[in-house]
């Protein structure tokens, strides 16, 4: 089965090296998933103000979430923790009291960063978030990407190749996880 993937960039930079990851991991994904990008840029910082109408690029944001039989996030981390503008978005989707998007929504966590740990320490702080959220999550593999110069071209090609096998593992297990809780949670 072909399984829709949703994934969220954690970065807002034209220079991302978070979104060269995502183009590597799409290129190195298995048959049968399927990506779309969740863009969040476009949504205001969130108040309980907007529950009562909410503004059409929340219920459109809500409803890529919804769309997708799982979400992936590449994110980089910024102060020991995720990115402000991905928290805001996680915020949204989360709301109104009710209606949250990432419920039994299966996702993963995964991120570069020049850095030695490479987002470890996001990724711990996004797994928190997530697990409120009520979201079953890939625990395993774990991927910290240290970024260096030309780890990923802007193509997504990967220049090292244990790097480059690594990361197709991540998604062939990806793709086995998402097979694993969609049989025992069916989107409704
Ligand atoms: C960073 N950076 C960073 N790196 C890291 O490993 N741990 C951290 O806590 C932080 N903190 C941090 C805060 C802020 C505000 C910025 C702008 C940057 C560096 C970061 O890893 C680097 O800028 C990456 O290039 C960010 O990923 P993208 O935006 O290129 O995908």
């Amino acid at each position: 089965s072909r399984f829709k993937v949703g994934y969220l960039i954690g970065s807002l930079s034209s220079q991302s090296i978070n979104r060269k990851l995502a183009k590597a991991l799409i290129r190195l994904a298995p048959e049968g998933m399927q990506f779309h990008e969740i863009a969040f840029r476009d949504l205001p910082l969130y108040s309980p103000d907007y529950d009562a109408d909410f503004p059409q690029v929340a219920l459109d944001f809500k409803a890529a979430i919804a769309a997708s039989d799982a979400v992936l996030f590449v994110t980089p981390e910024y102060n020991r923790s995720i990115p402000g503008g991905l928290k805001n978005a996680i915020d949204w989707a989360t709301r109104p009291s009710g209606t949250n998007s990432f419920a039994r929504k299966p996702s993963a966590v995964i991120g570069t960063s020049p850095g030695a740990i490479g987002t470890a320490i996001a990724q711990q702080s996004l797994r928190g978030v997530l697990g409120f959220c009520n979201s079953p999550q890939m625990t395993s593999p774990e991927a910290y990407i240290q970024f260096k110069p030309g780890l990923i071209t802007d193509e997504g090609e990967v220049t090292v190749p244990g790097t480059e096998d690594f990361l197709r593992k991540y998604m062939a297990e990806f793709h086995a996880f998402i097979g694993r809780v969609l049989t025992v949670l069916p989107r409704q």
